[in-house]
């Protein structure tokens, strides 16, 4: 039976990785899917069927964007915030205009997209808003200092978007994935990609909590067997 039936989801940063499994496994269970990310055309939306993913243009740090995005669509039951960028360096080499790219998009952007879902959602007292969050803001990572605060940051964020949109029957989960194997690890050579999780692991992962509207799970970190790569 599909589990989501009749759902409404967007999912940004849904051109690649994580997010565009997450958008696939949502439409799988039936959810009606819009995946955003800058590489699609601009332009107006087509409203995705039931089991299908339609794709969109979606810069989550241009406030206009995302505004107009999320008023042109209908009901909204799931909002996945899945954009992201990374750049690594050591502190010693890292440039501001790196750290202040990664603090837009990770911060600013899951900001913007979850303030437009809560003001779709709240009035209907249902819904459910997942952060795609990251292992990093728990662990220590060397040459990871910028990518570390925004997602720090986006932790922070969310733990009070929970707190307030808890009064209103809507979710808010901060899954925080240890290392996956998507192209943000095309430009970091020395890891074993083979040990990392896929993708769609994350993915099943998201629906195991999504298709259960008894449960809330605020905060849950998934990592491979090896744990931290
Ligand atoms: N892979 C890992 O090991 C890992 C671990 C923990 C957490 N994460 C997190 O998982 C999320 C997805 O990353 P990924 O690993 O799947 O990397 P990815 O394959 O490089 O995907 C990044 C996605 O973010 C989108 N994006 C980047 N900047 C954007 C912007 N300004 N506006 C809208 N979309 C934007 C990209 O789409 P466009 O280029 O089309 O805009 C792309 O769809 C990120 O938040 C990342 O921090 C990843």
């Amino acid at each position: 039976m599909k589990r989501l039936l009749g759902k409404f989801a967007i999912v940004t940063g849904g051109s690649s990785g994580i997010g565009l499994a997450c958008a696939k496994a949502l439409a799988d269970e039936g959810a009606a899917v819009l995946a955003c990310g800058r590489r699609y055309p601009s332009g107006p939306v087509q409203t995705p069927g039931l089991g299908q993913v339609a794709y969109a243009h979606l810069d989550v740090t241009d406030e206009a964007q995302v505004k107009a995005r999320f008023a042109e669509l209908p009901d909204l039951d799931l909002v996945v915030c899945s954009a992201g960028t990374g750049t690594f360096a050591p502190v010693i080499h890292s440039s501001v205009a790196d750290l202040r790219a990664m603090l837009d998009v990770h911060i600013v952007g899951s900001m913007l997209c979850a303030r437009e879902a809560l003001r779709r959602m709240q009035p209907r007292r249902k819904g459910h808003i997942v952060m795609i969050g990251s292992h990093a803001a728990h662990h220590a990572f060397t040459d990871c200092s910028g990518y570390t605060a925004a997602k720090a940051g986006q932790l922070g964020f969310t733990r009070v978007l929970a707190a307030e949109a808890r009064p209103y029957d809507i979710r808010v989960t901060a899954l925080l994935p240890g290392a996956t194997d998507t192209p943000i690890w095309d430009d970091r050579p020395g890891f074993d990609r083979s040990k990392m999780m896929q993708p769609s692991d994350v993915a099943s992962f998201l629906i195991s909590i999504v298709a259960r509207p008894g449960i809330s799970v605020e905060e849950v970190t998934v990592t491979p067997p090896a744990g931290v790569l």
